[in-house]
């Protein structure tokens, strides 16, 4: 079955095509990021503007790297929720409107538990692929979301805490811009954090509450503060903050999500979201996971960050399951 999947939530237009809720046939994604950064966010109104513009020829293109034409798709998936509004409504406009004039289904997908599916994909023809296994903790770390959920199944998520405040994305976006480093800021301090040095310099991202909670708003806070008081910071003095408040984050995702493991006794870790793409976090946890007998799995770097193939992929079981309950 060849799912076409749309996801416009963000600052990205994407599509894509894939087989069987697996096999990624084509995921194009294009960005209007660029046109972002200069205010530091996303502009709502740009972004829509972008989607409509291209959306058309994102799908064309899709359909075309993946070799199938329009009428062979068996069903249309799309992002429902969250994201912003405008930008939303393109794509459901367009996936409804397609799926209405190709007489298929139309899947909603939600966009956050699809991060964590991304886990799921591999590339059109990959048969040594390992399906991780079922049931999981789930981490989402995006621009807007930080959540851990226990997934009994690819349709199954049980939330078990997320942040109280700021998203971790966010707050290596609001610290970035802190420092005048630029937009978005979670690239750009994982490369800079490299180049800091280990030293007094620490900050809390609220270790050890003992639940599955996240608060990322006072280590920016922290970082304000910091800054406020010992600015101008030479290079060095921003790369060791920088690597400081990585430390920080990553410390507290890699404690929760191995503690939420231990406590239910799964041995899998599904990450997803745009900061699964951040290098420390990716080695930390690797090592702890594999210490604590916990297989650790990241989608691939593209499939960190928003794209349609994980709207299909992810659409393919919901549909299967409405299937089932007919
Ligand atoms: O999942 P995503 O593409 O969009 C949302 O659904 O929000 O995530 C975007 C977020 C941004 O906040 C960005 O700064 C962060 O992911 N990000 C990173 C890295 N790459 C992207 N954060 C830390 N390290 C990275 N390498
Ligand atoms: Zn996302």
């Amino acid at each position: 079955m060849h799912i076409l999947g749309i996801e416009t939530s963000c600052d990205e237009t994407s599509a894509a095509v894939v087989k069987g809720g697996r096999h990624i046939f084509s995921n194009v994604v294009v960005s209007s990021l660029r046109e972002h950064s200069r205010y530091g966010g996303i502009i709502p109104e740009i972004a829509s503007r972008r989607q409509m513009e291209c959306i058309n020829a994102v799908v064309d293109e899709a359909l075309k790297e993946a070799g199938i034409k329009l009428k062979k798709i068996d069903a249309v998936a799309v992002t429902e929720t969250p994201g912003l509004i405008g930008s939303l409504l393109v794509g459901i406009s367009f996936a409804k409107s397609l799926s209405y004039a190709l007489d298929r289904p139309l899947v909603n997908v939600e966009h956050i538990k699809a991060h964590l599916y991304a886990n799921f994909l591999t590339e059109k023809g990959n048969k040594k692929f390992k399906e991780p296994k079922l049931p999981a903790v789930g981490l989402v770390v995006s621009g807007g979301h930080t959540q851990l959920y226990l997934v009994k199944d690819t349709t199954k998520f049980k939330l078990l805490g997320e942040t109280r405040d700021d998203a971790a994305g966010e707050a290596f976006d609001k610290v970035a811009r802190i420092l005048d480093l630029g937009y978005p800021g979670g690239p750009i301090i994982d490369r800079l954090a490299r180049k800091g040095r280990p030293g007094p310099l620490k900050f809390n991202a609220g270790k050890s509450t003992g639940s599955y909670e996240f608060s990322f708003s006072g280590v920016k806070t922290a970082v304000l503060y910091h800054h406020r008081d010992n600015a101008p910071l030479s290079r060095q003095q921003t790369a060791d903050v920088a690597k400081a408040f990585q430390d920080s984050v990553v410390g507290v995702l890699v404690e929760r999500s191995i503690q939420a493991c231990r406590e239910h006794g799964i041995r899998t870790l599904l990450v997803g979201g745009g900061v699964a793409a951040n290098s420390q976090l990716r080695d930390e946890l690797g090592l702890y996971a594999a210490q604590s007998g916990i297989n650790v799995h990241f989608p691939s770097l593209p499939l960190c960050l928003d794209n349609a193939a994980m709207i299909a992929g992810m659409g393919y079981h919901l549909l299967k399951q409405a299937g089932k309950r007919r």
